[in-house]
């Protein structure tokens, strides 16, 4: 089962194969030039570079990551020198040098509304079945009615054993609606040898955007 004991384990153990040392070259390719200081929301963050990456372009980023260690790398190995309160059951860090918080708690917990964008990246596909919808839908909330969204998702064959979890098409569009649309999809399968090890012919990443 998938609980949050279960990520801040991953933590707690340092099992994290999701994190990525640079930027993410889908983002950079993909991420639409919006007007500068937008609002833009990455739901359960971890401690990506992706966030400096926004934040560096200007827009006004929020993470939302459940697990304090998480966030006291993202901060510490980041240099950054920021001020942390306490808003009910969540801690916002904001930091100093840069259009950037860290939202520490339960995503669930996190009520904020109205951002113009949304990039998600191994938090759709960290949802199991159950939660996936639960967790769209929590999202959508957040957002304006006319928000980006970039959304890179993965599909394999094989055993559905995740995270990450294994999203179908027409499951993408049920849950974040009509005006998603994949941008491009690429099967891994065949250039990294782990998928083919783990006994996938199929590992395809695809890169989704709400262009409103
Ligand atoms: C697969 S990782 C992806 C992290 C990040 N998006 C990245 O690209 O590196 C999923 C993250 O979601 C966090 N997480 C899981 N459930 C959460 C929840 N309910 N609220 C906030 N964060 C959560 C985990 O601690 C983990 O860091």
């Amino acid at each position: 089962m998938i609980t949050n004991e279960f990520w801040l384990d991953r933590w707690k153990t340092g099992r994290i194969g999701f994190h990525m040392e640079g930027v993410n070259p889908k983002l950079v390719e993909f991420w639409p030039t919006l007007p500068k200081s937008s609002h833009v929301l990455v739901p359960l963050c971890g401690k990506s570079n992706d966030m400096i990456w926004l934040a560096e372009q200007g827009y006004q980023v929020t993470g939302v990551e459940l697990s304090s260690l998480a966030v006291v790398q993202f901060l510490g190995d980041n240099d950054f020198s920021y001020d942390t309160h306490q808003e009910g059951e969540l801690k916002i860090h904001t930091v100093h040098d840069l259009p950037l918080r860290i939202v520490e708690g339960d995503y669930f917990q996190f009520n904020e509304s109205h951002f113009d964008a949304c990039y998600d990246r191994a938090a759709m596909v960290a949802m199991p079945d159950s939660k996936r919808a639960e967790y769209v839908r929590h999202t959508l909330d957040r957002l304006s009615p006319s928000a980006w969204v970039l959304l890179i998702s993965l599909y394999y064959d094989g055993e559905n054993q995740g995270p990450p979890f294994s999203v179908e098409e027409h499951s993408i569009t049920s849950m974040w609606g009509e005006k998603i649309h994949k941008i491009v999809a690429e099967n891994l399968a065949p250039t990294h040898p782990q998928y083919k090890e783990r006994g996938h012919s199929v590992f395809e990443e695809s890169v989704w955007r709400i262009q409103p």
